[in-house]
Formats: structure tokens, C-alpha cells, sequence
């Protein structure tokens, strides 16, 4: 079997990168390990930035996200049991829209379907051959037959376990930091008491008051690495969260309700560069992993695919590769300015094992970002993409 382009992933990189390709007229395969039913109750990231926003009403799949999606203009930053709000609008003329990853997937999906796309659920994971020859092929195995697909190019999206980054091998350096810390999300049936995101630094650790719609919050808090979700019953984990978000030093307690989702995540940092060996290319979690502090994981996915697709459909339409040649180049700077967005909130607002003075130095950081008009700007103009 024979294609233009194979795609391993159906997250918000591959089906957004599939659907690009087709509006560009270049027919695809996308290749998924799960059922699509997983694929689309994943919970993940929340927080779409506006240039994120733009890509996909440009790409005709924005309806819902202006219809569903919740706008927001300021942040919240909680320290010293003091909020300040960060009016980002005001300040940028931009905003965010907070609307969760899983429903950025179901449209994505819905679209490929609509528009009779290849997207194969179900697959288990699909290997890679051959980038470095004229006929890279993908593999994988259903019902115990196995099934290839050979193409001009693979594009691994397969996130930060998937076949595309180890096909790398040897044309790849990984750049990593690790933290010591994780974080527990949960997601309840509860209306937010807050109409913004509260980004909470607190001497306990670290805690982010978010929300899906106006019935469903999402609550994070920072938890040591060896902790387990046993360790985090219901009631401590709403006392916890009433400690860190305390206001004028009284507990401050968010909505509750019954929580229905809960997951813990490590946090770490990770960059392949280059992000191409021959003819495969990397895109999203495949190709970086960004602490979600600064909420870009899934804006960096959508936009290098949004860099990829013109540039290889130029290559495949025309035989114009110049723009091909040079996306893992261009990709990376966009890249490397979300990690040190992403590095830069992580340890601004985390509790580290540092020092009294490194305390310090962290609480005057918070006090310049909320009171220097530049420092907040700045902070903005990241946030909001
Ligand atoms: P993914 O969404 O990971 O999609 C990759 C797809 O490839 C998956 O569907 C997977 O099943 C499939 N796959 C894997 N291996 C293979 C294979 N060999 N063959 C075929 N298919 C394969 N970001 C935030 O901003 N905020 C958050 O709160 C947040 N929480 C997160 C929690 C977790 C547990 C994780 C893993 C990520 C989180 N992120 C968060 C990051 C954000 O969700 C990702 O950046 C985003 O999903 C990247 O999209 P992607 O398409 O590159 O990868
Ligand atoms: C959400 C996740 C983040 O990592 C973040 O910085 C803000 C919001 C969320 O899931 O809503």
C-alpha cells in the first residue's frame, strides 16, 4: 500500500497535520496505537492560545472552540495570600481561549472523518522503516496480520513514547531536565468559583485553579514524585487546595464537587534536535515535552504542524523543498522560547528545596512580574501566544 504521507498519532498534531495536508490537496494515512473511544477521553491540556486559535479557524475546524470555548483576558498570580491579576488583554490585546484538548480531538477527528480522511484507530504501536531511503514505510500489526504502508515521508506524532523519536537513533540529541516534583490533576463537577485561572505559589507547593466549562473545574496541585494517587484522597485533596489558594492568611476553598477524573503527571523538559532524519520528520510531544506550567504543550503541537504541512505539500505539489528543508530549523525557535516560557513559570512559582534566599529571590521575582508594568507584559505576551 502506498501513500504521500504516513502519520503516526492521532493527537491534536496528527489529525491536525492530516487535515492540512488534505485542504493542501496531499493525501495522507494517519496510523493510531488506541481505540479511538481512549484517544478521545484522554484528559489533558486546557488552555488554547490565540494564535492557536487563529490556526484553527483558519483551518475551518474553529466553529466549536468560538462557540464552546471560554475566552479569558488576566490570569490570576496567588502569593503571600495576596492575588494580583495579570490583565493580559489589556495589556496585548490578545486572550486566551480555554477549551480542553479532548474536544480540540474530537473536532479534529470529526473533520477528518467528514471529509472521507484515513485515519486508522486501533492499530497498537506502529514501527518505522527505511527514513533513511526514498520509500520509508510504517508497520503495524491488526488482527495478526501485518499491514505497510509506504510513503514520500512519515511524520512521527506519536507523543513522547512513540516510534518516531527512536527512529532518530543516532541523527537525534535529547536535551532534558527533570523535576523533582509531579503534578496531581483532577477535574470535578463543580462550577469554578473563579471566573480566570489562579495560578497559586505556596510555601506547601504549587497550585492552578482551572476549569472545561462553567459546571466543570480542573484543579492541579504540586506533589512530590514518589507520590502515588492512593496517597491523595478526596478530603486531602481539597484541603490541600483550600491551604495553597489562601487568601489575607485564611483558607480559601474552591467549589467542590464529586471528582470524576484524576491522573498525576511528572514534570520534565525534553528537545530533539534536529527534529528531521531524512525522510522523517517530528512533530508536538514527539519531538519536545514542556512542563505544563506555562500551558503551551499542546499550542506547540498545533503550531508545528502548522509549519510542516505547507512546507511539505510545497515539496510534494511543486518539488519546491526549500520550506521542508528548513522547518526543523524554524520549528525549534518557537520551540526553545516555549521551554524557557515553560522553565521560567515552572520555577517561578514551584516550591523548590532551596534556601531561605532562594525563597526570597523567588517571592521578589512574583513581586516584579505583578508590580513592573514591562515584567507583566512580558509575561502576557508569552502566556498568550
Ligand atoms: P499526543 O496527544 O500524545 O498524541 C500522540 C498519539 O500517538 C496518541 O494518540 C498515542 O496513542 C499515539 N501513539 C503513540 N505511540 C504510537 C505508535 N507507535 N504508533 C501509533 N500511534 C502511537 N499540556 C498542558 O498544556 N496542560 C496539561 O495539563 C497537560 N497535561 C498532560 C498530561 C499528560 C499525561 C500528558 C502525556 C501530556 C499533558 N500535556 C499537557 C501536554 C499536551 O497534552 C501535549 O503537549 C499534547 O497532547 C501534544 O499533542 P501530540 O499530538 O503531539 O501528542
Ligand atoms: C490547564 C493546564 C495547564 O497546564 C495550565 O497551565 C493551565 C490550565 C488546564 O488543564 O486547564
Amino acid at each position: 500500500e502506498r501513500t504521500r504521507v504516513v502519520i503516526l498519532g492521532a493527537g491534536p498534531a496528527g489529525l491536525l497535520l492530516s487535515h492540512l495536508l488534505h485542504r493542501a490537496g496531499v493525501e495522507s494515512v494517519v496510523v493510531e496505537a488506541r481505540d479511538r473511544e481512549y484517544v478521545q477521553a484522554r484528559v489533558r491540556a486546557g488552555v488554547v492560545e490565540h494564535g492557536t486559535a487563529d490556526i484553527l479557524r483558519e483551518a475551518g475546524v474553529g466553529d466549536r472552540l468560538d462557540r464552546e470555548g471560554l475566552p479569558h483576558g488576566g490570569i490570576e498570580l496567588r502569593f503571600d495570600g495576596e492575588g494580583h491579576r495579570i490583565p493580559m488583554s489589556d495589556l496585548t490585546g490578545r486572550h486566551i481561549t480555554v477549551y480542553g484538548q479532548q474536544k480540540v480531538v474530537h473536532d479534529l477527528t470529526e473533520q477528518r472523518l467528514a471529509d472521507g480522511g484515513d485515519v486508522r484507530f486501533a492499530c497498537g504501536p506502529a514501527r518505522i522503516h527505511d527514513v533513511d531511503t526514498a520509500e520509508p514505510s510504517v508497520t503495524y500489526t491488526l488482527d495478526g496480520e501485518e499491514h505497510r504502508v509506504v510513503a514520500d515521508f512519515v511524520v512521527g506524532c506519536d507523543g513522547a513514547h512513540g516510534s518516531g523519536r527512536t527512529a532518530m537513533g543516532p541523527a537525534m540529541s535529547a536535551l532534558e531536565k527533570e523535576y523533582p516534583f509531579a503534578w496531581l490533576g483532577i477535574l470535578a463537577h463543580a462550577s469554578p468559583r473563579v471566573d480566570e485561572l489562579v495560578y497559586a505559589s505556596h510555601e506547601r507547593g504549587f497550585a492552578l485553579y482551572s476549569m472545561r466549562s462553567t459546571e466543570m473545574t480542573r484543579l492541579y496541585l504540586q506533589v512530590p514524585s514518589s507520590d502515588r494517587l492512593e496517597d491523595w484522597p478526596d478530603d486531602r485533596i481539597w484541603e490541600e487546595l483550600s491551604v495553597r489558594f489562601s487568601l489575607g492568611g485564611e483558607p480559601w476553598s474552591p467549589t467542590r464537587g464529586e471528582i470524576f477524573e484524576r491522573s498525576l503527571a511528572p514534570l520534565h523538559s525534553f528537545v530533539a534536535e534536529p527534529m528531521q532524519r531524512g525522510r522523517l520528520f517530528l512533530a508536538g510531544d514527539a519531538a519536545h515535552i514542556v512542563p505544563p506550567t506555562g500551558a503551551k504543550g499542546m499550542n506547540l503541537a498545533i503550531r508545528d504542524v502548522a509549519l510542516l504541512a505547507p512546507a511539505m505539500a510545497k515539496q510534494l505539489t511543486d518539488g519546491d523543498e526549500s520550506d521542508l528543508r528548513t522547518y526543523s530549523e524554524r520549528a525549534l525557535q518557537d520551540v526553545w522560547r516555549a521551554e524557557y516560557f515553560s522553565w521560567w513559570m515552572t520555577t517561578m512559582l514551584h516550591r523548590f528545596e532551596g534556601t531561605a534566599f532562594d525563597r526570597r529571590v523567588q517571592t521578589a521575582q512574583l513581586r516584579s512580574v505583578v508590580s513592573s508594568r514591562a515584567h507583566s507584559t512580558a509575561l502576557a505576551e508569552a502566556y498568550v501566544g
